[in-house]
């Protein structure tokens, strides 16, 4: 295998924030809602995985998956006139799939979420132009975690 096929295979994660960007009136928990639908399709056909988090006017998402198709989703993600202002955190190979329980969720942060609260709590307000790669993976782990615990529960 050539290594450029073998790198267009190998497992990627990007992580990204932008500025939501709805209109007047809309109800932002059905327009995401509609999204993680789509998302879900589309990204069980080609491999991959991840979480997406709606929080204080802001996306805060993690793709991963063969390189190729992670790209070609965040390229079709970023047309996307209900957001703005993209930013990658980072971009590149990874071990193992850390959000591959889900082919897309999507995420909002509630008072009761105290673990993300506590994540969050680490900045005076919640601003992803400021979050590192690092701290983005930790806060989209934390939703995570947090959404299995609940999953199971329920
Ligand atoms: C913040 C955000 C995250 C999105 N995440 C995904 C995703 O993970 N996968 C996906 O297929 N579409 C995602 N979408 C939707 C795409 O932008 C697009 O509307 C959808 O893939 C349908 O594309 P099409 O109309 O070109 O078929 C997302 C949109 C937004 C605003």
């Amino acid at each position: 295998m050539s290594e450029a096929i073998s790198s267009s295979r190998s497992l990627h994660r990007l992580l990204y924030s932008s500025r939501q960007k709805f209109g007047p009136g809309v109800d932002v928990d059905a327009e995401v809602e509609a999204i993680v639908l789509t998302s879900a399709l589309n990204n069980a056909l080609v491999g991959v995985t991840g979480l997406l988090l709606a929080h204080e006017g802001w996306f805060v998402q993690a793709l991963e998956g063969p390189a190729q198709a992670v790209m070609t989703t965040y390229q079709r993600i970023l047309n996307d006139p209900r957001h703005a202002d993209s930013r990658v955190l980072s971009a590149g190979p990874a071990e193992q799939r850390e959000f591959g329980d889900w082919d897309m969720c999507a995420r909002r942060i509630s008072a009761t979420d105290d673990a993300i609260l506590t994540t969050l709590a680490q900045r005076q307000a919640f601003d992803p132009t400021t979050l590192s790669a690092a701290a983005a993976l930790r806060l989209l782990k934390t939703v995570a975690g947090i959404k299995q615990r609940t999953t199971r529960v329920a």
